[in-house]
């Protein structure tokens, strides 16, 4: 999983904390593990608002399956199929993107082909949010995205960085 204690509620709040409760409606989870944050967003987003929630181990899909609610999509394939799977539930873009996938530890042309997977996906003005324990590949963010904030959150084990990236300039449609 690329970790072995699930994200601390300090950590879950510092993810989701940007995200307009109200407005946003189509949100997308990357890298879901046990369904710690995918509960968090789930106790507060909208009746009409939907969460797809991508996770590649099977074993760890059977336990968010038992998250009874309708607006969850459990989707258990790789990041990389946002696109299909939004577009097969009718959706044609995501209003914030919250990834845990553990980035240090896959290659960066992965996580280089996600991050531009996800800045395609995402509306005009919409978050790009990862976790992480470290900076060290921070300038695979910033040839993606115009504006990287990063944020420290030491309520967690172990401590970790929370990296907010969008871009600025508005997408032709
Ligand atoms: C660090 S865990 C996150 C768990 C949980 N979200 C949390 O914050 O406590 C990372 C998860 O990403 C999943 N993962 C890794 N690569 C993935 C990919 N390409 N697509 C979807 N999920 C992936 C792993 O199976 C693992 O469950």
């Amino acid at each position: 999983m690329g970790t072995v204690i699930p994200s601390s509620d300090a950590m879950c709040r510092k993810m989701t904390d940007f995200i307009d409760w109200e407005q946003d409606k189509v949100i997308v989870e990357l890298g879901a593990g046990d369904g710690v944050i995918t509960k968090h967003i789930l106790s507060r987003i909208a009746p009409d608002a939907v969460l797809f929630a991508f996770e590649i181990n099977p074993d760890l899909c059977k336990i968010i399956s038992k998250i009874n609610d309708p607006r969850l999509i459990l989707v258990n394939a790789d990041a990389q199929t946002m696109e299909q799977h939004l577009n097969a539930h009718g959706y044609d873009h995501a209003d914030h993107i919250i990834s845990a996938i553990p980035f240090l530890n896959i290659p960066e042309e992965i996580t280089t082909q996600i991050l531009n997977k996800s800045q395609q996906i995402l509306k005009d003005q919409g978050l790009f949010i990862q976790m992480h324990y470290a900076k060290t590949i921070t300038h695979l963010y910033r040839q993606v995205f115009d504006e990287v904030h990063i944020d420290y959150v030491p309520v967690n084990i172990p401590p970790g960085y929370v990296f907010k990236c969008k871009n600025l300039t508005l997408k032709s449609h």
